[in-house]
C-alpha cells in the first residue's frame, strides 16, 4: 500500500541504520572520482595554491606524490592541467612533448598502468594573453584556434593519454580533435568534452593556479551564459553528435538541472566539475568552521543523484577515503 497516512509512513524506511544503508539510492565509489593536477616547469616543486585549500602544484619528478596517494586512496583517473616555460600570442608551447602536461603524461603512463590519463586541451594557460584560443582583429577565431586545439589533443595522445579534455567552448572542436587522433592512430584516445560550461565568476581561483586569468575581456563569446539552460542542452547534444565519449557539465553544483536534463537526452556518460570556486567556497566555509565536514561530501552525492557517472574533484582523495569508511 502506498496511500496516504496512517497506513503510509515513509519513516519506516529511515528508522534503522541498515534499512536505511540497504534503500541507498545514490553511492560514490572512489572509482567514480576524477583528481585535475597541476604541473608546472622546473625542479623539485610541491607549491600549494593560496586560492584553493589542499591543492598544490608539482613539477614533473614530484608527480609521483600525489598519484600515489590518489591510488592508495582507490582514485585512479587523473586530469591533468599545464602551466608551460612560455608563453605567446599563439600558445605555441601547448602542443610541445617537452612541456609539462605531456612530460607528465609520458612518465605516469609508464609509471601506472592503473592510472587513466586525462589532458586538458585549452590554450588559456599558453597563450600570454590568457584567452582560450587564438585572438584574430580583437576575437578569438574559432576555426583558426580548431587547428591548434587539434594539435595540442593529438601531442597529448602521443604523450600517452587516454583521454582528451577539450575545455575551449569552439564550435566544431570535438569532431576535428576526433578526426585528428582517428588519422593518426589514436582512435582508442578519448574525448571528454567539456560539453555544457558556463561563463563562471566560480573559476577563479583556478586561474590564479593555472595562470591562465585573460588580459583583457572575458570568456562570454564562448562559454556559455548562466541565464540559458536550452541553450547549454543544445551545446552538449552538439558534441554527442560529434563523437564525444564523455559530456562533462561545469560547475556542477550551479547546474544540477542541466545535469538532470542531460541525463533525460544524451546517452553518453556525464562528469560533474566541481570547479575550483565551489571547492573554495566549501573548504574555506568547513576550515572557517562554518560548515561541518561532510558538507563537502553531501555537495558531491547531489551531483551523483542528478546524474552524474564520474566527478571531477579537487577534493577526490579526500573523498575517496571519506566514503570508504562509509562503506
Ligand atoms: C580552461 C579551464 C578552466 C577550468 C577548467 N579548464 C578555466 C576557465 O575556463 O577559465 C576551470 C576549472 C576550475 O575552476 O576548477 N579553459
Ligand atoms: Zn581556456
Amino acid at each position: 500500500m502506498t496511500g496516504s497516512f496512517p497506513q503510509s509512513r515513509c519513516r519506516r524506511n529511515r528508522l534503522y541504520p541498515t534499512i536505511r544503508q540497504a534503500l541507498m539510492e545514490t553511492v560514490i565509489t572512489p572509482s567514480n572520482l576524477v583528481l585535475p593536477l597541476f604541473v608546472v616547469p622546473g625542479e623539485s616543486v610541491e607549491e600549494p595554491v593560496s586560492s584553493m585549500p589542499g591543492v598544490q602544484r608539482w613539477s614533473v619528478d614530484r608527480l609521483g606524490k600525489p598519484v600515489e596517494e590518489a591510488m592508495e586512496a582507490g582514485v585512479r583517473c587523473f586530469l591533468l592541467f599545464g602551466i608551460p616555460s612560455y608563453k605567446d600570442p599563439d600558445g605555441t608551447s601547448a602542443d610541445r612533448l617537452d612541456q609539462p602536461v605531456q612530460r607528465a603524461l609520458r612518465l605516469l603512463r609508464d609509471r601506472y598502468p592503473e592510472a587513466y590519463l586525462v589532458g586538458d586541451v585549452c590554450l588559456c594557460e599558453y597563450t600570454s594573453h590568457g584567452h582560450c584560443g587564438i585572438i584574430k582583429e580583437g576575437n578569438i577565431d574559432n576555426d583558426l584556434t580548431l587547428k591548434r586545439l587539434a594539435s595540442v589533443a593529438l601531442s597529448h595522445a602521443e604523450a600517452g593519454a587516454h583521454a582528451v579534455a577539450p575545455s575551449d567552448m569552439m564550435d566544431g572542436r570535438v569532431s576535428v580533435i576526433r578526426q585528428e587522433l582517428d588519422g593518426s592512430g589514436f582512435s582508442d584516445v578519448g574525448v571528454w568534452s567539456y560539453a555544457a560550461k558556463f561563463a563562471s565568476a566560480f573559476y577563479g581561483p583556478f586561474r590564479d593556479a593555472a595562470e591562465s586569468t585573460p588580459a583583457f575581456g572575458d570568456r562570454r563569446s564562448h562559454q556559455l551564459p548562466v541565464e540559458n539552460r536550452l541553450e547549454a542542452i543544445r551545446d552538449a547534444l552538439m558534441d554527442q553528435d560529434e563523437g564525444a565519449d564523455l559530456l562533462i557539465v561545469k560547475p556542477a553544483g550551479t547546474s544540477l538541472d542541466v545535469v538532470r536534463d542531460l541525463r533525460e537526452e544524451a546517452r553518453l556518460p556525464l562528469g560533474g566539475y566541481v570547479v575550483s570556486g565551489e571547492h573554495s567556497m566549501l573548504a574555506g566555509a568547513i576550515s572557517a568552521g562554518l560548515l561541518r565536514e561532510d558538507a563537502y561530501l553531501e555537495y558531491h552525492l547531489c551531483v551523483k543523484r542528478a546524474g552524474c557517472s564520474v566527478i571531477i574533484t579537487y577534493g577526490a582523495v579526500d573523498l575517496a577515503r571519506r566514503v570508504r569508511r562509509l562503506l
